[in-house]
């Protein structure tokens, strides 16, 4: 155990950032033994997992089931490449957040022909009962919710250096397992076709190994695409900010003044989410371009001391520094609610206040009471970090984006006849492989004839087009 230890670099920034899944039936607190001093066996025998509970495998199920209801590209995707099986022969080890939408991606490369391992690349997000029904058909998970860091670096181990298999490809988000296997493993790579990563840390770990000239296999970024931008930021951001303020706070929204720091993609959903719920909606921006717009959009374009004294929420998202100063923290009303959904955790100056006059309050997870001493109250949520991530959840349609990119990268690596890809970072594939490009137009092509054109599916089915175009954006 000393010597993995000593291997491994600090448990990641990604690993540990809060994020919570979605709601969880079965999470209980009463077994406190740990998952790695547990025997358990699923109905056909194998014990080749390490999960919280077998058993609870039914209500994942049914978990899962719900999220496929909203992830009609992947299935579409499925339906339509399974008798092609383009994922046959494919080992994949994978290492992203272990949910009902991570499962319906999972049980998709299956259904394509692959082996999959998988284990998480956070120590809170799994959900349980999600990793028992993944466990239940065969996959091996190793994964719980609320692993230590030995436990976390163990479950990736665990899943790499197992007897009679070797991983030929790697989803990986965050960059830990690739990491892991370049550290441990270093023959792996041998086997390895690729790897897909999926968060900007991931990405920016890859380029530095890249420039090391340590990259012994193609990569493929799927952080940034368009359909990345515009559903993450805009329209996941517009649901987000009104589910997170919900959950942490039960305000009421209608006749609320609402001050938005910036008018770039997240701003503009929250602007749109907050005043189509009757709150009075001001806007605080330094671009010209985006002041103009959130005028043209019927917002109040002010300077944020202008409205510091009376407005009820404050919402940051510039993606800058210090934009809520502790002078501005002073000056707010009593019961102001104050949340980031900004870039970084540095957009509300929290550190300020961090001093002895101001006592804090734990009222919920996620939520604090500072108090000042004529006792005033500021309601600060996720201690200024993205409230998207910290306390709400992430729509499964958005999920499902992401989720086909990652099978088509994975699908397009695998299959990529040798030379197409060198041992570099790829923005997206250039071209993708002729089979699966064939299949998803004709099927495009008949679901624009046959769909209602309105309904979400069909949406989803034009992103998959969408992202399949952004694959053949240039190498990097
Ligand atoms: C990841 O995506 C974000 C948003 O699209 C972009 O700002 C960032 O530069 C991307 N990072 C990398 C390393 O590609
Ligand atoms: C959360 O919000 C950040 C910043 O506004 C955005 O970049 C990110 O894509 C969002 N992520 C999700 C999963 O909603
Ligand atoms: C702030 O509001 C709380 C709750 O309504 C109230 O109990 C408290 O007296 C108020 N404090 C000040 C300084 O107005």
């Amino acid at each position: 155990k000393t010597g993995r230890r000593s291997l491994s670099r600090s448990i990641s920034q990604s690993s540990t950032d809060s994020y919570s899944s979605a709601a969880s039936y079965t999470d209980s607190s009463d077994d406190e033994t740990s998952p790695r001093d547990k025997t358990q066996i699923n109905s056909k025998g194998s014990s080749d997992f390490c999960v919280k509970n077998i058993k609870q495998n039914e209500f994942g199920r049914r978990e899962i089931e719900i999220a496929e209801q909203d992830m009609s590209a992947l299935i579409s995707l499925r339906k339509r490449a399974q008798s092609e099986k383009p994922l046959a022969g494919a080992k994949i080890v994978g290492c992203t957040h272990i949910t009902a939408q991570t499962a319906v991606l999972i049980e998709t490369l299956v259904a394509l022909g692959a082996q999959c391992r998988w284990t998480a690349c956070n120590i809170y997000s799994t959900q349980n009962e999600v990793a028992a029904a993944l466990s239940e058909t065969g996959v091996a998970v190793f994964a719980w919710k609320g692993e230590s860091e030995d436990d976390f670096w163990w479950c990736i181990d665990r899943c790499v250096n197992t007897e009679g298999w070797q991983p030929n490809m790697i989803l990986d988000d965050g960059g830990d397992l690739t990491h892991w296997v370049y550290k441990k493993y270093p023959n792996v790579f041998k086997k390895i076709r690729g790897i897909v990563e999926e968060s900007v840390t991931g990405v920016h770990r890859l380029y530095q190994l890249s420039k090391a000239g340590k990259l012994c296999v193609p990569a493929m970024n799927v952080n940034d695409s368009v359909t990345k931008q515009k559903f993450d930021n805009l329209y996941c951001c517009r649901e987000s900010i009104l589910d997170g303020l919900k959950r942490t706070t039960d305000v009421m929204f209608g006749g609320k003044q609402v001050v938005i720091c910036g008018y770039g993609e997240v701003g503009k959903g929250c602007c749109a989410a907050l005043k189509a719920l009757g709150a009075i909606v001001y806007v605080t921006e330094i671009d010209p371009i985006c002041a103009l717009q959130a005028c043209m959009d019927g917002f109040r374009v002010v300077k944020l001391n202008e409205v510091i004294r009376q407005v009820d929420i404050i919402i940051t998202c510039t993606g800058n520094k210090n934009v809520v100063t502790r002078d501005q923290l002073d000056r707010m009303k009593n019961g102001s609610i104050v949340c980031n959904m900004g870039h970084s955790n540095t957009e509300i100056d929290v550190a300020s206040l961090r001093t002895p006059e101001l006592t804090w309050e734990r009222v919920r997870s996620q939520v604090d009471h500072v108090i000042w001493p004529d006792g005033k109250r500021v309601i600060l949520l996720a201690e200024g970090r993205l409230l998207n991530l910290s306390c709400s959840t992430v729509p499964t349609f958005v999920l499902s984006i992401t989720a086909t990119t990652q099978a088509l990268a994975l699908i397009e690596l695998y299959n990529a006849p040798e030379g197409r890809y060198k041992q570099d970072v790829y923005l997206l594939p250039k071209k993708m492989g002729e089979d699966i490009n064939t299949a998803l137009v004709s099927f495009i092509r008949s679901s624009f004839c046959d769909r209602n054109p309105s309904s979400s599916a069909h949406i989803d089915v034009l992103l998959c087009c969408l992202s399949e175009l952004c694959f053949e954006t240039q190498e990097v």
